[in-house]
C-alpha cells in the first residue's frame, strides 16, 4: 500500500503521444516514469528519442501541436491528460514551469524582461508590491541586479536570460520544473552556474526537476535517477551512478561515448542489440 512519502509527484503512465495519425507509431510511448517531491530526474537520449515532445506534454503544451495523448500523467495526484486548458493553464507557471533551451523564446522581444516576471506573478494571485519584492528577491538569490529587469531580453545573455527564467521559477513557488536542454546553448562556467541555481531551487523549496539533456555527463552530476528513452520507450530508468558506470543499452552506450570528459568507449559490450530488444519488447 502506498503512502504519502513513496507517491511520486509526478506519474507517467502508459503515456502515448501521436502528431500523426493513429495508425503511425506513436513519438512517444512511456509505461511508466515516476519524479518524488525534491528530486532530480534526468531525461536522456538522441535526438529525435522524444525528449522534448514527452516533457511537452506534462506542461499541456503539445495539445497545442495537433498532438494527440493518451494515458495518464498525474501530477500531485491530479490527472492532466483529460484536465481542461483553463486549469493547464492555472498549473502552468505556478504548480510548473518549462525552463527552455532558448530562454529568448520565453520572454516579450520588446518587453523589458521584469514586465513578463511582474506580470506573471500578479497573474497568479500576488499584489503588485509583493510581485515586487518577490521579484527583487529571487533576482538576487540567482546573482543579477535587481536593474537588470529592466532590461529587454536581447540586452542579456543567453547565462543572464536563463537566470531570469529560474528567478521567475523561484519566484513563483514552482514544485516542478521542465527544464529542456537548458543549457545546451552556454558555455561550461554558465552551464554549471545555472546547474547550481537548480539544485539550490531544489533544496530551498523541494522543487522537483525533469532535466532533458542529451549529456549524459551533466545528468549524471546532476541527478538522482536517469531514464534513457529510445525510439520513444523507456530502456533505462536507474540511479544515475549505476547507469553511467554500466550502462545497459546500446543507445546509452553511445551516449556516453559522446561525451569525451567520461572517456568511455563507444565500442558495443555484451548488451549489443539491447536497444531493439528493449524497444521491441
Ligand atoms: N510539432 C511536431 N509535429 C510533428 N512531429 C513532431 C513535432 N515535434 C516533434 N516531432 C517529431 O517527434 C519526434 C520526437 O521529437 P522531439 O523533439 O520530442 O525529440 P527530442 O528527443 O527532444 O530531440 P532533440 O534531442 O533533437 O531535441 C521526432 O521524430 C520529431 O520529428
Ligand atoms: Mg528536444
Amino acid at each position: 500500500m502506498a503512502t504519502a512519502d513513496d507517491t511520486p509527484f509526478l506519474h507517467i503512465r502508459n503515456l502515448r503521444v501521436w502528431y500523426g495519425t493513429a495508425d503511425s507509431a506513436p513519438v512517444v510511448r512511456i509505461d511508466e516514469l515516476a519524479l518524488f517531491r525534491g528530486q532530480f530526474l534526468g531525461l536522456a537520449g538522441e535526438s529525435g528519442a522524444g525528449k522534448t515532445t514527452a516533457g511537452l506534454t506534462v506542461l499541456g503544451l503539445t495539445r497545442h501541436a495537433g498532438a494527440r495523448v493518451t494515458g495518464s500523467i498525474r501530477l500531485a495526484g491530479e490527472e492532466l491528460v483529460s484536465a481542461p486548458e483553463r486549469r493547464l493553464r492555472r498549473l502552468r507557471g505556478t504548480t510548473m514551469a518549462l525552463i527552455p533551451q532558448n530562454p529568448a523564446a520565453a520572454f516579450h522581444p520588446v518587453l523589458p524582461v521584469g514586465v513578463t516576471v511582474l506580470r506573471a506573478l500578479r497573474l497568479h494571485g500576488c499584489t503588485r508590491a509583493e510581485a515586487r519584492r518577490r521579484a527583487a528577491t529571487a533576482l538576487e538569490r540567482v546573482g543579477l541586479p535587481a536593474d537588470h529587469l529592466s532590461r529587454l531580453p536581447h540586452q542579456l545573455s543567453g547565462g543572464q536570460l536563463q537566470r531570469v527564467a529560474i528567478a521567475l521559477a523561484s519566484a513563483l513557488r514552482t514544485r516542478l520544473l521542465l527544464a529542456d536542454e537548458p543549457t545546451s546553448a552556454l558555455d561550461v562556467t554558465v552551464q554549471a552556474e545555472i546547474c547550481a541555481l537548480l539544485a539550490e531551487l531544489r533544496d530551498t523549496h523541494g522543487t522537483a526537476v525533469l532535466f532533458i539533456s542529451h549529456d549524459l555527463a551533466l545528468l549524471a552530476g546532476l541527478c538522482d535517477r536517469i531514464a534513457v528513452l529510445h525510439q520513444g520507450r523507456v530502456i533505462e530508468d536507474r540511479p544515475a551512478a549505476d547507469l553511467v558506470a554500466a550502462p545497459w543499452a546500446d543507445c546509452t552506450r553511445r551516449l556516453l561515448a559522446a561525451v569525451p570528459r567520461l572517456g568511455i568507449p563507444a565500442a558495443p559490450g555484451p548488451g549489443e542489440g539491447r536497444d531493439e530488444e528493449a524497444a521491441g519488447a
